[in-house]
């Protein structure tokens, strides 16, 4: 099957189109075709176009419905208002252009006619730390935005810029050297993600308390920096036990989170390692950053702490340390000098906003970003606890996100539970692993991502509502329809007359394409969040109103089924972006 490659396949875009031929002089200027309660469509562009041409809005208006040829495609074309256009396209358009999508591998999603090399840099835990709801969040937000930009033909390089670099590992491999047995197992194999990161929090305490206690550990775990910088073999080696260690548990958590990492995409802080000298003396030698007290800096005018004295980026401290900043720059380089990107997407927390402004100005200063290159952060905000702080354990503590996975799981099995009819333990197990994960991604991506959210199980698995179950369920109702089907086949019927509820869902299937486009350009999947809660639920009203396999006619039957299984492609698909398992069966 082959892909359609324009967006010329829309009715959207053959409505924009067919406006466009009446209306020559218009040189193509968008009408601005918004989807309307009055009518199907509403075109607001006349406007700006009279402004422009210094025309009246109402008669430019009129020589477009005038100019109109007559065809299937539009029913009924009206001027409105100053000068809008109230736009009702056939039944027939509706359906011939929704056949023509479905027979088409990719729903009929044209690729975008400026794809590049966009690297994205997501999923970054800490070497030697616990997981948190932060981390989720950059992974589901980041995983996501890869499976859009990849579905719209972008170039997508992953870079999991894990925390494995800096002085904290002083400490701890110079207990670990001091306690060479505490890290003893052959393999992977052998350690759970869980024992792993249990190994790690206990040698974390250990070395921790060490070093608050004794003095000349603490000196020599600060030689130990030192050696680590400088690349000694032992200390080295030492140092990629305890990364080792954590990926191990890093991937068990992926593993959970049903998301697949790849060990060539982990390129952490240390991989950056060997750039950082050359960084600080571009950036020195070019006067981009300067000398202050020591440290390497580079100063804005914009940025200046509550005393009013300027908040530099400290690229080198004044001990010689480099820290986030040298790697972050450094990083920089290799991604558009070496991977060629023409976007660079950081999908980080808001609260590290700051320094990304302050890296990218420095890069932009350096010209290792121009303009043929676009950094964006993708900010998210805060997880929020039900009581709308920061979400903590009852004790405080930060909430591991492990634990918050399992409960979601264990939520999600008892809703299951209660809905399986004829599901064998194992398929529950299953479908719960899919529902809880589902669940907790959705309510995730379900809000633009710079907004805080509640985290609140209750709801995030509820049947009901803007939740991922709820989708799922509409996914799994269709596909019982269809195997009851028998006989009857999908099959696009356009001479046929459609019921508004029919119209409603069809028009709405119709946008997936346009909506894709939107959301990778503005790195928004809520955007294909909320598409899909608004196609469930037009498709809950259809099912409502139409029967399905008992409507009037076997036509009709057919139409029918065409309108349900392209639904479930849609869904199916729509999730599949957000890394939302649809379930054949709940
Ligand atoms: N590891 C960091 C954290 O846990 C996030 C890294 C973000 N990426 C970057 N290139 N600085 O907060």
């Amino acid at each position: 099957m082959a892909s359609v490659p324009s967006l010329a396949s829309s009715v959207n875009q053959r409505v924009a189109d067919a406006l466009a031929s009446a209306l020559p002089e218009a040189g193509g200027a968008d009408p601005l075709l918004r989807r309307s309660d009055r009518a199907d469509f509403q075109a607001n562009g006349i406007l700006a176009l009279a402004k422009k041409a210094k025309a009246n809005p109402r008669e430019l208006a009129t020589t477009v419905v005038e100019g109109i040829a007559a065809g299937d495609l539009i029913e009924d074309i009206e001027v409105s208002g100053p000068g809008f256009l109230n736009i009702t396209v056939s039944d027939r358009a509706i359906m011939e252009t929704l056949a023509a999508r479905a027979g088409d591998d990719r729903l009929g999603v044209p690729y975008a006619a400026n794809a590049g090399t966009t690297v994205i840099d997501y999923a970054q835990p800490n070497v030697a730390k616990e997981m948190h709801v932060g981390h989720l969040r950059s992974a589901v937000i980041g995983a996501a935005m890869v499976e859009i930009l990849e579905f719209t033909g972008e170039k997508v390089v992953r870079r999991h810029h894990i925390g494995d670099w800096g002085t904290q590992f002083g400490m701890l491999i110079q207990y670990l050297l001091e306690h060479p047995h505490e890290l003893d197992h052959k393999s992977e194999a052998e350690v759970s993600g869980e024992e792993a990161m249990s190994n790690l929090n206990r040698l974390y305490k250990a070395s921790r308390a060490l070093f608050d206690s004794d003095e000349e550990f603490k000196t020599r775990a600060r030689a130990r920096v030192v050696d680590l910088q400088a690349g000694d073999e032992q200390t080295l080696a030492m140092w990629q036990r305890f990364v080792d260690e954590s990926k191990i548990y890093f991937y068990s958590v992926f593993d959970k989170l049903d998301m697949d990492i790849q060990d060539q995409d982990v390129v952490g802080e240390s991989g950056y390692n060997d750039m950082l000298v050359e960084t600080c003396k571009l950036l020195e030698d070019s006067g981009v950053a300067v000398r202050s007290n020591g440290a390497l800096c580079v100063f804005f005018d914009e940025y200046k702490g509550p005393d009013g004295n300027p908040t530099p980026l400290i690229v080198q401290k004044s001990d010689g340390g480099f820290g986030y900043a040298a790697t972050d720059l450094s990083a920089i380089r290799d991604r558009v000098g070496n991977l060629k990107a023409d976007t660079l997407i950081y999908v980080v927390d808001a609260r590290q906003s700051l320094h990304f402004k302050m890296v990218f100005e420095t890069a932009r200063r350096a010209g290792w970003l121009n303009d043929e290159v676009k950094a964006v952060q993708l900010a998210f905000g805060t997880v929020l606890g039900k009581d709308g702080k920061p979400f903590k354990t009852r004790e405080g503590e930060t909430v591991r996100l492990v634990d918050l996975l399992d409960e979601a799981v264990e939520r999600a099995a008892s809703v299951v539970r209660e809905k399986a009819q004829d599901l064998t333990e194992a398929e529950i197990a299953e479908r719960a692993a899919q529902v809880g994960i589902g669940a907790v991604k959705y309510a995730d991506l379900s809000t633009s991502a710079a907004r805080d959210y509640k985290f609140d199980l209750d709801q995030m698995v509820s049947l009901t509502g803007d939740t991922s179950v709820y989708l799922q369920y509409a996914y799994a109702r269709i596909q019982s329809i269809l195997r009851k089907a028998g006989q009857a086949r999908p099959t696009a019927h356009p001479e046929l007359a459609l019921t508004p509820s029919e119209r409603a869902l069809g028009l709405h299937l119709d946008q997936f394409g346009e909506l894709i486009a939107e959301a990778a350009q503005e790195h928004a999947p809520h955007k294909v969040a909320a598409y899909l809660y608004q196609l469930a639920s037009l498709y809950t009203t259809f099912y409502a109103e139409c029967p399905v396999l008992k409507a009037d006619t076997p036509e009709q039957v057919e139409n029918r089924l065409f309108l349900c299984e392209l639904t479930a492609r849609t869904l199916t698909k729509g999730m599949s972006l957000l890394g939302i398992r649809t379930p054949e069966r709940l």
